[in-house]
């Protein structure tokens, strides 16, 4: 029997699984971490944490799966996208990475739309701009840290490091590199003119591969580290929302997932690299080659009911959580939330826009805080919904995933939002089982990708239905969820400059 390991590189925490060649996972394993905040709006990860993290993750799941190390044929790789890791010559890390959900970049984002215009930076990377993302970090190092600056020989994404770390060697990949915001997503290939453009050094960018390329070997010095066999080769894995999709058979136009995970994305797969002239989603390559994603992103998704019950309720199970939200009618008796705690993507792309409760009465009760929060985070995926449908992008089948998928209200509440049938896969940690696909592709294992879903994938039938008149009273409920922001993005900005 051959076996993969698919190795997810997460914000709060690194996942690992170990997979047979049929797609049975034989292990997972899994280590947290914290995120630094070290100003507010910063956030910040030290790739030394990842790295010790992922070590006692591999070696925890090698353990449980009771395999030897060299039946492992393939080694995949899923990561948090978007963020900033500075390497010098010695291939030491410079400084702590700038990740995704940082937005110390406002006024970066702001100069380089004004300067570059923002029809410029969408025409050749597809995407607006956006704080969190690595070409406004890297600009923000320029800047205030140009000591640290001068120092790096390559900026890599968060998995890159962890793959820098096992083979020895650094490169990346099309669909984190499409990412970064200074890529030729039409082209796949760096923008040596938006780089220079942008006042930065095209040299420290990485070599670009596929997902399923092989990108090296494990070295010695990995192998001792982690327990794995010297030699195990290494393929260059993807962002952890193209690895997610694979991981749940989404392979083709048509097919949509819906993950709540700390973020929430609601994706799709196109043929051609089609994207929003308005610049409210975003455009990224995906891992089958010849294919475009288009993902509509929402920052705080997951996000906002674990903030709901760690900082108000003070820590409720999930189960109770799910119990509460179920014991509230739909619409959370006329509660609205907006889940802007860290700013939002899709379809506002504002930094400044902030997580809001409308409509508390002396009524409500921490139940409809749950179900509004709750909806509130299906409210935006149908924003991206409304978008896509503009786009002419094909929707045939929903797909729910993350951590939300777990919570049978939350589905339900997906359905009757969104008024769609919502369905489910088998295979549980998509993006670690979509990272084993792809080593297995890489290695030889699959012919293509979409060989490997159409066996390892199966759609679970007896979708959730959603009810008519609860449709009904969602389809009343959504205008006036729009209306908020739109009534308060300037309020959002005057109280983003008030020093607190
Ligand atoms: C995708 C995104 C998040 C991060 C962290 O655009 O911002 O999914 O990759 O998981």
């Amino acid at each position: 029997m051959s076996y993969l390991m698919g190795i997810d590189l997460g914000t709060s925490s690194v996942k690992v699984i170990i997979m047979n060649e049929y797609g049975v996972i034989e292990s997972t394993a899994q280590t947290s971490y914290g995120i630094s905040i070290p100003e507010k709006g910063f956030a910040e990860q030290d790739p030394e944490v990842w790295w010790s993290a992922t070590v006692k993750t591999i070696q925890l799941a090698l353990k449980e799966a009771s395999i030897q190390s060299n039946e492992i044929k393939g080694i995949g790789y899923s990561g948090q996208m978007h963020g900033m890791v500075l390497i010098d010559k010695n291939g030491n890390v410079i400084r702590p990475a700038i990740i995704w959900s940082d937005q110390r970049t406002i006024n970066e984002v702001d100069e380089i739309n004004s300067s570059l215009g923002k029809d410029y930076v969408g025409k050749v990377t597809l995407n607006p701009l956006s704080t969190g993302f690595q070409t406004p970090s890297l600009l923000w190092v320029k800047k205030y840290e140009p000591t640290s600056y001068k120092k790096i020989n390559k900026v890599l994404l968060p998995k890159d490091y962890i793959r820098f770390r096992m083979t020895g060697e650094n490169g990346t990949d099309v669909t984190d590199a499409s990412a970064t915001l200074a890529f030729d997503t039409k082209n796949r290939v760096w923008s040596k003119e938006l780089i220079l453009k942008l006042g930065l050094n095209p040299d420290i960018y990485p070599i670009v591969k596929n997902p399923s390329d092989i990108a090296g070997e494990v070295t010695l010095k990995a192998a001792e580290e982690t327990g794995l066999h010297k030699g195990t080769l290494v393929v260059y894995g993807g962002g952890d929302q193209p690895m997610q999709s694979i991981g749940n058979g989404i392979v083709k136009p048509g097919q949509i997932s819906l993950t709540i995970g700390t973020g929430g994305i609601v994706y799709s797969v196109t043929a051609e690299p089609k994207y929003d002239y308005k610049l409210r989603t975003n455009t990224f390559c995906n891992a089958v080659q010849g294919t475009w994603n288009i993902m509509g992103a929402n920052l705080a998704a997951g996000l906002s009911l674990s903030w709901l019950n760690r900082n108000i309720l003070s820590t409720l199970s999930y189960k109770e959580l799910n119990e509460l939200a179920a014991s509230i009618s739909p619409g959370s008796e006329g509660l609205i939330f907006l889940p802007y705690l860290i700013g939002e993507r899709t379809p506002h792309m504002d930094a400044s826009a902030r997580g809001t409760f409308l409509g508390l009465t002396l009524k409500h009760t921490k139940a409809n805080l749950v179900r509004s929060v709750m909806e509130g985070v299906v409210f935006a995926f149908r924003d991206s919904i409304e978008i896509f449908k503009g786009l002419d992008i094909k929707m045939d089948k929903f797909i729910a995933s993350g951590g939300g998928a777990r919570s049978d209200i939350w589905l339900n509440i997906q359905a009757n939002i969104l008024n769609q049938e919502i369905y489910k896969v088998n295979q549980p940690e998509q993006a670690c089982v979509g990272a084993a696909i792809v080593a297995g592709v890489g290695v030889g294992l699959y012919d293509s990708i979409e060989e490997a879903c159409t066996n390892i994938i199966k759609i679970k039938e007896d979708p959730i239905q959603p009810d008519p008149q609860i449709v009904d009273l969602y389809n009343e409920t959504y205008p006036l969820y729009k209306e908020i922001y739109q009534q308060n993005m300037e309020t959002f900005r005057k109280l983003g400059g008030v020093n607190y």
